[in-house]
């Protein structure tokens, strides 16, 4: 059955979960006092769905939960409930590729920068995007390019917070200088990440290196899966922060994450790294990543 209403139909158009009600997304939206849109008093997360299955949907719900106890932000309802919720959205939206985008705010409350005195209810709203993936297998044969930025970001990226407005400048910039990413560099001269990815290089001894898990950089799904796959092809892992000039002399480049899975990066601030195509090791990760992909969704779907 389809539902038309101003000539719109419903049963094509997205559906968005506001705090209980699944909404048509024209008709989504949040209170003018919510924290999350006055204060970004709220956390994210993203999750990816590979044939309308979760890929390592328990790791980012963990995450969310890191970065909800960091906020001291109320869960807004326990882990199965959660995950119902999500899969309810991923029906509406009949999603097969594509993302679940998932935000709970602090909640409600008269603008005041301290916490409510009184305890309010989080508010949870959750949309689901699909995506190309040709678009991003296409972009992996090819390779990207990134631009250094300064790192002017809050010094919590290791908390999935929605205070993006560092991340948003660094990505336009980036946009602008016809770039994928921007990559930070901190005030040691160091790489911390990309604006919605983890860094990598990997050296002439095909070791891979990305940067320690600190306060600085979120601590990627995407980049600990990396880690297993890594050790099943027999490669090094090492995690060490790296400069600039580091880039230059590797042999490869790449950044992992949620929505990029392994890409390539090929150049750096115009100049290219290694033979500015995608490298031997980048390919095999990217293609044993693809594998962990569908092998994983698969064991959900049944
Ligand atoms: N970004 N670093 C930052 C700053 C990020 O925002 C992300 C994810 C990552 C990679 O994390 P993961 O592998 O868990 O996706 C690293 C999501 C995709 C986003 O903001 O859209």
């Amino acid at each position: 059955m389809r539902w038309f209403v101003s000539g719109r139909d419903l049963t094509l158009s997205r559906i968005a979960y506001v705090n209980g009600q699944y909404l048509p997304h024209s008709a989504a939206s949040i209170h003018v006092e919510d924290r999350g849109y006055q204060f970004s008093d709220a956390v994210y997360e993203v999750i990816m769905f590979v044939a309308g299955s979760p890929l390592d949907m328990e790791p980012h719900l963990d995450r969310l939960d890191n970065s909800l106890a960091e906020l001291a932000i109320i869960q807004p309802m326990v882990r199965s409930a959660l995950r119902r919720v999500i899969m309810e959205v991923v029906r509406r939206n009949r999603l097969q590729n594509g993302i679940v985008y998932l935000q709970v705010s602090r909640g409600v409350a008269p603008r005041d920068h301290a916490f409510p005195s009184v305890n309010v209810d989080p508010a949870l709203v959750m949309t689901a995007k699909r995506l190309d993936f040709a678009k991003i297998r296409d972009l992996q044969n090819r390779g990207v390019g990134v631009k250094t930025v300064p790192e002017i970001r809050w010094r919590r990226p290791d908390i999935k917070s929605v205070s993006l407005l560092g991340n948003v400048l660094a990505k336009e910039s980036a946009k602008i200088d016809g770039a994928y990413e921007a990559w930070f560099i901190d005030q040691a001269g160091l790489v911390t990440e990309g604006t919605s990815t983890n860094a990598w290089i990997v050296t002439s001894d095909d070791t891979l290196i990305t940067r320690q898990l600190d306060q600085a950089i979120l601590p990627g799904i995407t980049r600990a899966v990396l880690f297993s796959v890594a050790a099943e092809l027999a490669l090094k892992v090492k995690e060490q922060a790296f400069s600039i000039k580091d880039v230059l002399s590797a042999k490869e480049a790449f950044l992992t994450s949620s929505t990029n899975f392994v890409m390539p990066v090929i150049s750096i601030d115009g100049s290219p790294i290694g033979r500015c195509e995608p490298g031997d090791v980048s390919k095999k990760l990217v293609d044993a990543y693809w594998r962990y992909v569908e092998l994983t969704t698969a064991d959900n779907a049944r």
